[in-house]
C-alpha cells in the first residue's frame, strides 16, 4: 500500500482504539431529503466535533460543509437509481477521482450490489475505481448494498459480498451487522465498519448493534438513521462513541446518553416518515 493510501486510511481511524466513528449523511443521493436530512447543513454541524469520518456526497460537501473543516470525507461516487425504481443496483460511478482529488477525499465509496440485477456492472466498476484508487492513493470504501431487500442481510450473503469485494481491492468495507456477524469478519481480509440501517425501535437497540459489531470485531461504524433521526443526535453520538473508542457497555453508553440528553437540546419532535 503507497504512503499516501495508507496515511489517508490511518486518519479516518482512532490510533488508540483502532476502530472510527464515521457520520453517514449520503442517504438524499438517492432517498432525496430523507427526514431530519432535510437542511442537511442543520443536522451535520453539530455532529462535526464527535466524528471521526464524513460520509457523503460532493453535491452535499459544497452546499452544507464548510472548507475550514478538517474532518476526513469519505467521498460517495456512485449513483444513478433512485427510490422511485424497483432496481436499485442500476447504479455507475457518479463523480471523477479527479473531482474527488480537487475535494479533498480522504477515501472515496461505492454500492456493491452482489447478487442483484446489475451485480456484474457494479463489481466491474468497484474494480475501476480502486485501479484509480491506487493510482491517486486513495482509500475505496465498497458498500454491500441490499437495495430494498432488507432481509437479505445474512451472514452466508454478506459474507460473500464482503469477500467479493475485497478481492476486488476494496481497502474497506461497509456492511450491516447480521447474527453470526463474525463469520463475515472472518472471511474479510480488510477492516469492516457497519451501518446502522432504518432507525430500531430504541436507542438501546443502536447502542447494542454497535457494541455487538465492535465485541464480534466491526472496526467501527458508519452510521446515519439512528443517529441523526435521534431527538438527542449529539448525545446519541457521544454513546456510540464511548462504545467504539472505549468498548464501553451498553449500560455505560445509556448512562452516557442520559448524562448527556440533560445537557443538550433536543430536536423538536419528527413527523413520521
Ligand atoms: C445508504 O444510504 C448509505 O450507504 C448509508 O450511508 C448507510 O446505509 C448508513 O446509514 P444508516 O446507518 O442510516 O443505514
Amino acid at each position: 500500500m503507497d504512503w499516501g493510501l495508507q496515511n489517508r486510511m490511518h486518519r479516518m481511524f482512532s490510533t488508540a482504539s483502532t476502530n472510527t466513528v464515521m457520520l453517514a449523511v449520503d442517504h438524499g443521493y438517492f432517498m432525496g431529503p430523507t427526514r431530519r436530512l432535510e437542511n442537511a447543513r442543520a443536522t451535520i454541524t453539530p455532529l462535526l466535533p464527535h466524528t471521526d469520518a464524513l460520509a457523503l456526497t460532493r453535491g452535499i460537501l459544497r452546499h452544507a460543509v464548510d472548507p475550514t473543516v478538517t474532518t476526513p470525507i469519505v467521498l460517495r461516487v456512485s449513483g444513478g437509481a433512485t427510490v422511485l425504481k424497483e432496481d436499485l443496483s442500476h447504479e455507475a460511478l457518479t463523480t471523477s477521482m479527479e473531482d474527488a482529488v480537487r475535494l479533498n477525499a480522504n477515501a472515496v465509496a461505492m454500492s456493491v450490489f452482489v447478487g442483484a440485477p446489475h451485480e456484474h456492472e457494479s463489481l466491474v466498476h468497484l474494480s475501476e475505481l480502486v485501479d484509480q484508487g491506487e493510482e491517486y492513493g486513495i482509500p475505496v470504501m465498497a458498500i454491500t448494498a441490499v437495495g430494498k431487500e432488507l432481509e437479505k442481510r445474512d451472514a452466508r450473503y454478506l459474507a460473500l459480498a464482503c469477500r467479493v469485494s475485497a478481492e476486488i481491492g476494496a481497502h474497506l468495507v461497509k456492511t450491516y451487522y447480521c447474527e453470526d456477524f463474525g463469520k463475515v469478519v472472518e472471511g474479510c481480509p480488510v477492516p469492516l465498519v457497519v451501518a446502522g440501517g432504518p432507525k430500531l425501535d430504541s436507542e438501546r437497540a443502536a447502542l447494542e448493534l454497535a457494541r455487538n459489531a465492535i465485541d464480534e470485531g466491526a472496526h467501527g461504524i458508519d452510521m446515519g438513521r439512528n443517529i441523526w433521526q435521534s431527538d438527542h443526535p449529539v448525545a446519541m453520538l457521544k454513546a456510540l462513541r464511548a462504545i467504539v473508542h472505549e468498548r464501553a457497555t451498553v449500560r455505560e453508553a445509556l448512562e452516557i446518553l442520559t448524562t448527556e440528553k440533560a445537557h443538550s437540546a433536543s430536536r423538536a419532535p419528527a413527523a413520521t416518515a
